[in-house]
């Protein structure tokens, strides 16, 4: 059941994070819900731009709507992840998404507000809510390159002002992750004395934490043994993520560990079967890998267990 990320947010603020996991597609779709409901969870499906465009968009739409059929006890949200003004007003006209994320982070406050508050008029019209960000991770965000040195956290006193009159509904917040593998040149710890003071500054507004993949270093070790070459990655400690969630984060963003589970199923399985070419060979594998890997991390969100509490609050 697709339901309003509002809703979601209201009955886990304070307590739990929603896993946000993006797809792009079908094994993706189909290993997501299967995790999500072995470990009871509700949860939040993210469409990129590039998702969006790496096919067509309406087949990830149609990807959905089926799995909404074929898991009718999955309850679950649909979000655009980092969209541009033109992607949000597109997906607010398209009637499909619980919400949107409006990303102009990059602009100067005046222009992020500006261009937020638009997207913000639009969708409240439609009855959807809107995400959007004030500071800048670090890392490889959809071809701007921020470097992690320069990355800017969210100052708190301007998350409040940011908020007022943008009239957004969550704030993604920089904290110190940064999107991809690479995260952190010293230490794995997230700035929460900033987001205890956002917290302040925002009480029971929702936040939302992006580049939270772990990165885990046994999944990095398996590919490369199998061939990968990826040198220094590293992640979020996922044990950080429950006092995120109590200073206020509802929302934590994964993508990147996904991404580690398809290549280390693919590398392995082709360099120990090098006479598989049936496509479905890989795909049955990722799917049930996929799933574990998303009831894993819904167990350090705290979403694990909450889908049946969800489904009352919904219906009261
Ligand atoms: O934050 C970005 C997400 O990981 C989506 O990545 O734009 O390559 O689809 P993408
Ligand atoms: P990761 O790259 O850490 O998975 O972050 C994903 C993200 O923030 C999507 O918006
Ligand atoms: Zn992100």
């Amino acid at each position: 059941m697709i339901v309003t990320t509002k809703k979601l947010f209201e009955v886990a603020y304070g307590k739990y994070a929603i896993g946000a996991y993006n797809i792009n597609n079908l094994e993706q779709t189909v290993g997501l819900f299967r995790g999500n409901l072995q470990s009871s969870a509700p949860f939040i499906i993210q469409l990129s731009k590039g998702a969006r465009s790496y096919t067509d968009k309406a087949l990830l739409e149609g990807l959905i709507r089926s799995a909404d059929e074929i898991f009718p006890e999955a309850i679950f949200a649909v979000h655009l992840d980092h969209g541009d003004e033109e992607t949000c007003m597109d997906s607010i006209e398209s009637g499909f998404y619980s919400s949107v994320m409006i990303d102009a982070s990059h602009e100067d406050f005046e222009t992020n507000i500006g261009i937020t508050k638009r997207v913000v008029d639009a969708a409240h019209a439609r009855g959807l809510v809107v995400e959007a960000e004030l500071g800048q991770l670090g890392g490889v965000e959809e071809h701007i390159k921020v470097d992690e040195a320069d990355a800017k956290l969210t100052d708190p006193k301007q998350a409040r002002e940011f908020v007022q009159r943008s009239g957004c509904d969550s704030l993604a917040v920089a904290i110190g992750t940064s999107h991809g593998a690479f995260k952190f040149s010293g230490s794995q710890s997230l700035h929460f004395d900033v987001l205890a003071e956002i917290q302040k500054e925002l009480p029971g507004f929702p936040l939302v934490m992006h580049g939270s993949s772990s990165v885990p270093e046994e999944e990095v070790r398996r590919i490369n043994a199998a061939g990968g070459k990826i040198e220094g990655a590293k992640g979020v400690d996922a044990n950080q993520f429950a006092r995120a969630a109590e200073l206020g984060v509802t929302k934590i963003n994964i993508d990147t560990d996904g991404r580690l589970v398809w290549t280390r199923v693919h590398r392995e399985l082709f360099r120990d079967h090098p006479e598989v070419f049936d496509l479905r060979k890989p795909g049955e594998i990722f799917m049930t890998e996929y799933a574990n890997f998303i009831a894993e991390k819904n167990a350090y969100l705290g979403s694990e267990g909450q889908l049946e509490k969800v489904r009352q609050l919904l219906s009261e």
